[in-house]
């Protein structure tokens, strides 16, 4: 395994976490395995357990000396864990992108990345290239017997679920335009509307906005058949990450963020490095009936948001006639400057997310926020089954500080009725990943089920996979994987091995 080199080596900073620790999880994985049983250190790996957890994320950071500026720049690799009969079985694959392919022949980046990785050689070699790479590194999901390994500028790559082998770029059965956007954050209706879908959109931006709203059949034998398509569009530029839904809505968040391409042409910047926050301008939500829901055909609805720049949603749900979104929304969009090194980021200078609940008044078109939390998150979910519905729990990944910004080191549990919040904690060597609920299959109970993360283990320099009981966020198993992964981004969970 190839190490991150700090050229300084910083003490134990003021909150508690070592940033050569946190900054040792940036490596290139160097092996792909497949099937390898997954050594339980503590604890017993539930026999109800069964099924596979997938997560995507950079694998890969480094070619020929080249870091690239962003670990969101890194190459997808898929990792799958089956579980089955306390049993845990480990298999790892790079996504094999057109651009993965070319690059490991050349053995060196020959692409842009989006959050600013450019080819050696300075803007010259880098101005007007507008080839985005799609490193199909953000998110993975299961849909009908495809693996989706998806990256929100482009079409997702079709993986086989089991071998995680790379069939190639999906048009989704003739869904989708050649290389057309498809986001990473799908949704999924656990039933609303009889069957459960897979909801999800696709953004084309410039001056005015486009979204494309498709909603799939998730199981049976129509598995990925699409059962509904709708195309909105909107003023202004979007950079939509994320969105939520209920069972009438589709709801987004148009930050109030500018993009002036001019550095991007000119090969001075990354597209997203070309992102700014307006400062006097106001964030929108477009709220659009699903055709499924109620308000099937009506127009979309416009109506003003709060500042601040939101990632990622929660979850949302209706009260009469009020839409209530829960968000984690940043004070600024948060970047890395084309002279910084991600590995040497001050977290104290950059803003952290804090969990706010927006309630939307459809009658009055108003909204009231208020914060949920004011310690440091991302990554938050609620049970599944809940999808779209008034939950009364979250889980999240948080930092271990209170207040201010920090690496991600613990997993929280909230209680929205009584406002309780409980963490295990990671710290001050481990950092956890997204943080995925599994519920229990034969509970009633909200909270009854399990928590699966990834933890960069500092001390070992490896990942190790935790297993925490969902409602009281007690330990039940710990196992060392047999390779490491850099810090990554989303996963999901599949009922089937
Ligand atoms: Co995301």
């Amino acid at each position: 395994m190839a190490k991150s080199k700090l050229d300084e080596s910083k003490q134990n900073n003021k909150l508690g976490f070592s940033q050569e620790d946190w900054a040792s999880a940036y490596f290139n994985v160097e092996e792909e395995l497949s099937n390898i049983e997954i050594k339980t250190i503590r604890g017993e790996v539930p026999k109800e357990l069964i099924g596979t957890f997938y997560r995507n994320g950079p694998g890969r950071l480094e070619r020929a000396g080249q870091w690239v500026h962003h670990p969101f720049d890194g190459d997808g690799m898929i990792a799958s864990i089956q579980f089955n009969q306390g049993k845990a079985k480990f298999t790892n694959r790079f996504i094999r992108t057109n651009e993965w392919e070319k690059e490991e022949k050349a053995g060196k980046f020959i692409f842009r990345g989006v959050f600013g990785t450019q080819k050696k050689g300075g803007p010259l070699f880098n101005a007007f290239d507008m080839r985005l790479k799609n490193i199909a590194n953000t998110n993975v999901v299961q849909l009908g017997n495809r693996l989706l390994a998806l990256w929100e500028a482009s079409s997702p790559y079709a993986l086989d679920p089991k071998s995680l082998q790379t069939y190639g770029l999906s048009d989704l059965n003739g869904v989708l335009k050649k290389g057309e956007a498809f986001s990473a954050h799908p949704r999924f209706d656990p039933g609303h509307h009889e069957n459960e879908r897979m909801v999800s959109f696709g953004v084309t931006t410039g001056p005015k906005s486009t979204i494309r709203l498709m909603e799939f059949e998730k199981k049976g034998n129509n598995a990925g058949q699409l059962i509904s398509d709708r195309k909105d569009n909107f003023e202004g530029f979007a950079f939509l990450h994320d969105f939520a839904i209920t069972p009438n809505w589709a709801l987004f968040l148009q930050n109030a963020i500018s993009f002036n391409p001019i550095p991007f042409i000119l090969g001075q910047k990354g597209a997203a490095q070309c992102l700014k926050s307006k400062p006097n301008g106001q964030a929108k939500f477009w709220i659009i009936p699903r055709d499924c829901g109620k308000f099937a055909g009506q127009k979309a609805l416009i109506l003003n948001a709060p500042n601040g720049f939101v990632f990622h949603h929660l979850n949302a749900f209706e009260i009469d006639n009020k839409i209530i979104i829960d968000s984690i929304y940043y004070k600024d969009f948060p970047s890395i400057g084309p002279n910084e090194d991600f590995r040497h980021i001050n977290f104290d200078e950059i803003p952290e997310g804090k969990l706010k609940r927006c309630s939307i008044n459809l009658a009055k078109e108003s909204y009231e926020i208020k914060e949920v939390s004011s310690q440091c998150c991302e990554f938050a979910m609620v049970n599944p089954k809940f999808q779209g519905l008034c939950a009364r729990y979250a889980w999240m990944a948080s930092a271990e500080c209170k207040q201010g910004n920090g690496p991600l080191q613990a997993i929280k549990k909230i209680d929205f009725v009584t406002g309780e919040e409980l963490v295990w904690s990671a710290a001050p060597r481990g950092f956890v990943g997204e943080p995925v609920m599994i519920p229990h299959q034969n509970s009633s109970k909200e909270d009854e089920g399990w928590i699966l993360t990834l933890i960069w283990n500092s001390k070992r320099l490896s990942t190790d996979l935790i297993i925490l009981n969902s409602d009281d966020l007690s330990m039940q198993a710990t196992l060392e994987l047999p390779i490491g992964m850099p810090h990554g981004l989303h996963g999901s969970w599949v009922n089937s091995i």
